[in-house]
């Protein structure tokens, strides 16, 4: 039987590592994003929901300025001492947690006392729906409520970013971490990146599920690609001579096209437009017209294969095999270069599109993704 994560579960583990039994437990999803790729940390629009798979964080309070932290999929307990460097050097799985731990400590001037962490998710690592963010805002929220600092869930976000950005390294947006802090029940979360406007936006999914293929091609932000995209829409922004990237209009893009190298032209024309696509997906999931959000994921999924080249040939073919098998609507999901996918897919199709899509990877010679359905869900909470 497949073990079940939960809160209870993150106390009794806790309770059997540290011999006793935690202040509380703490939660955050990880997210699927529906639509607005690369567009968080360009001023732009973004439209992503937490997912019904959590991260839970169990703490215990410790009064020697020592952290502790160990996790269900990892081996072994890290031990940092704070009290003896405030920001001591944190590296692998365990700069997610202790990066938070560092990050609220400094925003909140409260000087870190000591915890000790258990950590148990059924987030899948690597998979393009943020792990790390379920990590970074299940601690931020326990130690916002441990130390009562008053943070608003805007604020516990960013500083989720903050300790992603220059804690783990990966030069990331903040769209992750929102979701996981303002997910709600069967909604996603439309964030305007500019103005910092967060609303639900009530999906309706009713027949419909959302299926993540995840192709299993592991990513980092940290290095490589994620990385570059970013600098190339910085360069482009100052070249345009604009403050962000969201102040280019389409009638600008001639304009851009004239200024810009071919390969910064296409990635300033994905960002444009995909911010177009948000909007008119907003609008189209309230209406509920499947067949519009079909087109506007196709246009998507289109724009970050050819335009920003961020896809992966299992990423296309999981989009286009489950298109093929009856989704209506099907693109690939969060920062790229492996990951997953996402389908939209009637309820009753939903085996029958699975089977198809580990069909066209076998026969493509690649390794079946691992598939499941998600439900848009609660943000981060208190459990215990
Ligand atoms: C990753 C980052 C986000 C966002 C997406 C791409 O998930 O963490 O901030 O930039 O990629 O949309």
């Amino acid at each position: 039987m497949a073990l079940t994560i939960d809160a209870a579960f993150a106390a009794r583990n806790f309770e059997e590592l540290y011999g006793y039994s935690p202040e509380g437990v703490w939660s955050a999803p990880g997210r699927a994003n529906l639509i607005g790729e690369h567009t968080d940390y360009n001023a732009g629009l973004v439209l992503p929901f937490a997912i019904n798979r959590r991260t839970f964080a169990a703490i215990g309070l410790r009064t020697d300025g020592t952290v502790r932290v160990a996790s269900e999929g990892f081996h072994g307990v890290i031990e940092v001492d704070f009290g003896v460097q405030s920001t001591p050097a944190l590296e692998g799985w365990s700069a997610y947690p202790l990066g938070v731990v560092q990050v609220l400590s400094e925003l909140t001037g409260h000087a870190v006392e000591g915890f000790d962490i258990y950590l148990a998710s059924d987030v899948p690592t690597g998979a393009g729906l943020s792990s790390s963010a379920a990590i970074e805002c299940a601690v931020a929220i326990a130690l916002n409520d441990i130390w009562d600092a008053g943070l608003s869930r805007s604020d516990i976000a960013l500083a989720g970013q903050r300790a992603e950005n220059t804690v783990v390294g990966a030069p990331t947006g903040f769209m992750d971490q929102f979701a996981s802090m303002f997910g709600e029940p069967d909604s996603a979360i439309f964030l305007d990146c500019r103005s910092m406007d967060v609303r639900a936006v009530p999906l309706g999914l009713g027949d419909f599920e959302v299926l993540v293929m995840d192709t299993q091609e592991k990513h980092s932000h940290a290095t490589g690609g994620y990385a570059s995209r970013r600098k190339a829409c910085d360069s482009a922004v100052d070249v345009m001579g604009v403050s962000t990237l969201r102040d280019i209009t389409t009638d600008m893009l001639d304009e851009a096209q004239q200024k810009l190298d071919e390969e910064t032209f296409r990635r300033v024309k994905h960002v444009v437009t995909e911010n177009i696509r948000v909007e008119n997906a907003v609008a189209a999931f309230g209406a509920r017209d499947f067949e519009a959000i079909g087109e506007l994921f196709a246009a998507s999924h289109a724009s970050m294969r050819d335009d920003f080249e961020i896809s992966t040939p299992a990423l296309d073919l999981a989009v286009e095999s489950s298109l093929e098998a009856g989704a209506v609507a099907a693109r690939m999901t969060g920062g790229g270069f492996g990951g997953a996918a996402i389908a939209l897919v009637a309820s009753a199709q939903v085996p029958e599109v699975m089977s198809a899509v580990t069909e066209a990877f076998t026969a493509a010679g690649y390794q079946p993704p691992l598939q499941f359905t998600v439900v848009p869900s609660q943000g981060a909470r208190r459990d215990i």
